[in-house]
């Protein structure tokens, strides 16, 4: 099936990077957020990253425009969803709230579109079993930051079709992507490891076994990790993460028991960078 146009819905964190490498790579994009301040956000995000890649030398500022050009930012779903071939749907990690958003798209797009949402880990069957087309739905899981992480993680729903899944797959290469493709389960495969990883560093955390700061250093320097856990969970969403732990521990069990301090932090609205407080202080948002 030949994709033109993309409707990408959410232009937060991981959306935004979603819409800005599907125009990179030349497709069509309408970028749907609800409220106006996400949407200019987003685009704002997008246009700071691809004015870093002008002044690096890696994009000519001809080649910039004509990117922007291909995304249309919008606050209005029909306007988004009219003729699109895919939507990725990247809203907030609520299970109930994602199943609104199919109800309503169902309505507005062609018999054709087929979906792909972006989750850390809720179920895609469930999701798909709202929809009229379960056999043209698939989770597709990206990593943050969306333009540098190489990995896009494809999960296959019970009732997946064959022809989805190539499509997925096709397009994960040409949006420049290395794809795996894994079967259902809570968090998948990567993030049933790392978010596993990360709960475990709040717990050394909250045991007071040493500061944020070492535990960071240990596994940037023992382990060779680019990034600390702590820090990786401040970059994540500190919410993103307890979300994800939640899910795993309601579908596997007690191993999974969320990190006291995580609750606590996503309690005080300490989600990481994206509030300018997290396990560290970023500044005031
Ligand atoms: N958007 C776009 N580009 C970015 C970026 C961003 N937010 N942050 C960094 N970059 C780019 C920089 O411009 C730079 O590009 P060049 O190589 O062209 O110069 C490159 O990435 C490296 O950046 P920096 O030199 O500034 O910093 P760094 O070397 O410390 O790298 C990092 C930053 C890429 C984030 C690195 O720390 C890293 O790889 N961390 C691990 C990230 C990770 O594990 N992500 C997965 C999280 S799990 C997830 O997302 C799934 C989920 O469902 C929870």
């Amino acid at each position: 099936m030949e994709i033109k146009k993309i409707c990408v819905l959410g232009a937060g964190l991981m959306g935004n990077g979603i819409a800005q490498i599907c125009a990179q790579a030349g497709y069509e994009v309408a970028l749907r957020d609800i409220e106006q301040r996400f949407v200019e956000g987003g685009m704002n995000t997008i246009k700071k990253n691809l004015a870093r890649d002008v002044e690096k030398g890696k994009m000519t500022q001809a080649h910039m425009e004509a990117v922007l050009g291909r995304i249309k930012p919008t606050l209005d779903l029909k306007e988004a969803a009219v003729g699109a071939d895919v939507v990725v749907e990247v809203v907030i990690e609520v299970m109930d709230v994602k199943k609104k958003v199919y109800a309503e798209l169902e309505a507005v797009v062609p018999e054709h579109c087929l979906f792909f949402t972006n989750t850390s880990g809720l179920s895609i069957t469930e999701m798909a079993a709202v929809t009229g087309r379960p056999d043209r739905f698939i989770g597709t899981h990206f990593f943050n930051p969306v333009p540098v992480m190489r990995l896009l993680e494809i999960i296959r729903g019970h009732q997946t079709s064959d022809e989805t899944l190539k499509t997925a797959q096709e397009w994960g290469k040409k949006i420049g992507k290395e794809v795996i493709t894994v079967k259902e389960a809570p968090a998948f495969v990567v993030n049933r490891i790392l978010c596993t990883m990360l709960n475990e560093a709040f717990f050394v955390l909250d045991e007071g076994l040493a500061s944020a700061e070492d535990i960071d250093k240990g596994m940037v320097l023992g382990c060779n990790h680019p990034i600390g856990p702590l820090a990786l969970a401040d970059l994540v969403g500190n919410e993103t993460l307890l979300r994800v732990i939640e899910g795993l521990h309601r579908e596997l069990g007690d191993k999974y028991r969320p990190a006291p301090i995580l609750r606590k932090l996503v309690r005080a609205g300490n989600f990481g960078r994206k509030t300018g407080r997290g396990v560290y202080d970023y500044g005031k948002k």
